[in-house]
């Protein structure tokens, strides 16, 4: 009995419009405060430019952003926060992750709840593997480093080092670009992996030194440690050895280039954004980036990616009307495809993870500030560390 009076229970709802006003909810989990902190000042302000875009309501129902801190990297407290965002917050999206380990803490959250867990930085491959309501719309580290191992093996450069963080993204990093190196020809030395907490780059530097290799591959996460390591590769001498840098762009995030400055100059990067891409798309996000916040410094690929992540929450709103359901909710998502400020992009129905062009840049000043100027790209590609 009780089971059929819930049934027409159910179905009275699902016949009834949604609440005008009743919001859609949205719980953002990301670092804002700790040494990850730029990583929810970006995420967060690239909703606020989707917003001022676009409106702050969706199919007749007004968007609350619920950020939460993390103070990460922090798996037990984005664990907690889902919980309670779920549980108390009701939110009908979980999105944010700007570190894998939080994500990876927070998919089993999803799956019980049944709640689309919008990915918008987190980027080993195993995110989207860990829970069926994951969908990835910023990238994977395989996703970018395959492309720059052929790009660097095609350029005569053979003999690399690695240098990568000691967690999963960083080790995603180095798998593949010794795979994608050794099929293109060419050949890793040597590899390191420092601590993802505060690493202390000059006894390692000085190893990649001595191993005198045509260049050092590096993943370390965005930030400040960017700026650490560029500064001890100019110290002890590496260029002057006739040693190159090839990185992922997290090294040379757009965010942190003007800091770095001159050491910085020259860097050969892979990675799905620029805030130089040029493209009316572009043009415009960085507009309303601009104009909705106006805090958060130059906006990076963690912008880009909440506020294509932002566009695919709305676009299920829309076409579920406003009535949000978990697993319509994922089967809209699988089939998302769209231009994003930095490109074509579609999510891979298979996997739920991002298809989109990789780009090949190199640093250089424009108009009097460091920009990653991009001058070679690879389309259409996926995963392939799933
Ligand atoms: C990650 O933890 O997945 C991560 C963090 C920072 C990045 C890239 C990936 O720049």
């Amino acid at each position: 009995m009780k089971r059929i009076l819930i049934g027409i229970a159910c179905l009275l709802a699902a016949m009834l419009p949604a609440k005008a006003d009743t919001p859609l909810k949205i719980g953002l989990i990301a670092p804002f405060s700790g040494p990850f902190a730029d990583y929810g000042k970006q995420m967060d302000a690239g909703i606020k430019a989707y917003l001022h875009q676009h409106g702050e309501t969706v199919a007749g129902r007004r968007i609350e952003v619920i950020a939460r801190d993390t103070t990460g990297p922090s798996p037990e407290i984005a664990k907690r926060l889902a919980q309670e965002l779920v549980v108390r917050d009701k939110v009908d999206f979980l999105a944010g992750f700007g570190l894998t380990p939080e994500a990876l803490a927070v998919a089993d959250i999803a799956t019980q709840a049944k709640k689309p867990m919008i990915v918008m930085n987190a980027a080993a491959s195993a995110v989207t593997a860990k829970s069926p309501y994951a969908v990835r719309f910023s990238m994977t580290l395989p996703q970018v480093v395959a492309p720059l191992a052929v790009w660097a093996a095609r350029n005569g450069i053979r003999k690399v080092f690695t240098l990568v963080s000691d967690y999963a993204p960083g080790i995603d990093a180095e798998t593949a670009f010794k795979k994608a190196l050794s099929e293109a020809g060419g050949d890793v030395v040597d590899s390191i992996r420092v601590p993802l907490r505060n690493p202390e780059f000059a006894p390692y530097i000085q190893r990649v030194k001595d191993a005198r290799p045509q260049a050092v591959f590096v993943f370390v996460p965005a930030g400040e440690q960017g700026i650490a390591f560029m500064k001890g590769f100019q110290e002890r001498g590496l260029a002057a050895a006739g040693i190159q840098v090839i990185a992922t762009g997290d090294l040379t995030d757009d965010h942190m280039l003007d800091a770095m400055g001159e050491v910085a100059a020259g860097t050969i990067t892979s990675a799905h954004y620029s805030a130089a891409h040029e493209s009316p798309e572009n043009k415009a996000f960085l507009a309303a980036y601009g104009e909705a916040d106006g805090t958060a410094g130059r906006a990076n690929f963690m912008a880009v990616a909440a506020y294509d992540g932002m566009s695919a929450i709305c676009q299920v709103a829309e076409t579920l009307h406003g009535r949000i359901d978990g697993d319509e909710a994922i089967a809209i998502l699988r089939r998302l495809k769209f231009t994003s400020p930095r490109g074509p992009i579609a999510i891979d129905p298979e996997t739920r993870d991002i298809v989109q062009t990789i780009y090949i840049r190199r640093v250089e000043a424009v108009g009097g500030h460091y920009f990653n100027v991009e001058f070679d790209k690879f389309t259409d590609v996926g995963d392939p560390g799933r």
